[in-house]
C-alpha cells in the first residue's frame, strides 16, 4: 500500500543552525524558511536526490512539536512520510486492521498542498507516520 518515502521530518531547536549544517557540513541543497501557521511549524526543505528532509521548528504558540522538543532538546526525528495513492482507502484499511489515526481522522492539507493523515506512533514501533496522497 505505501509507496515512496516522501520525507523525513526532523524537529530542531535552531532552524538556521540546522540548515547551515545540512548545507555546509553535509553539502545538501537547502531552501529558505517557510512559515506554515496552519501546521504550527516553520520548515526548511533539504532536497536529496531520492527524498527530502524537512527541518521543522515551532511556529507560534501551541505548536504540535513543542512537546517533542521539550523531551528532545537537541532535536530528533519527528516523523516519516510515506506516499499513498488513495488516502481514504489507506485510512479505511488501517482502521479495519486496528491502527489508530490521529486527530479527527479526516485528511488535512499538508505541507505540500496534498491530503495527509498521521498514524499513532504506538501502533508503529514508536514512529509517527504521515501518509500523503500523491
Ligand atoms: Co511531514
Amino acid at each position: 500500500m505505501i509507496g515512496k518515502l516522501n520525507h523525513i521530518a526532523i524537529a530542531v531547536p535552531n532552524l538556521l543552525e540546522a540548515a547551515e549544517k545540512y548545507k555546509n557540513t553535509l553539502g545538501a541543497q537547502v531552501g529558505k524558511p517557510i512559515d506554515q501557521p496552519e501546521h504550527g511549524v516553520t520548515v526548511i526543505f533539504v532536497e536529496l536526490p531520492n527524498t527530502k528532509i524537512e527541518l521543522i521548528f515551532p511556529f507560534g504558540d501551541n505548536s504540535p512539536i513543542e512537546n517533542f522538543l521539550d523531551k528532545n532538546p537537541a532535536g530528533g526525528i519527528h516523523h516519516v512520510c510515506f506516499e499513498v495513492e488513495d488516502i481514504y482507502y489507506a485510512a479505511e484499511k488501517l482502521e479495519l486492521e486496528g491502527s489508530r489515526i490521529l486527530g479527527n481522522k479526516e485528511p488535512k492539507i499538508g505541507a505540500h498542498g496534498k491530503p495527509v493523515l498521521f498514524l499513532h506512533p504506538k501502533d508503529f514501533n514508536g514512529t509517527l507516520i504521515e501518509l500523503e496522497e500523491v
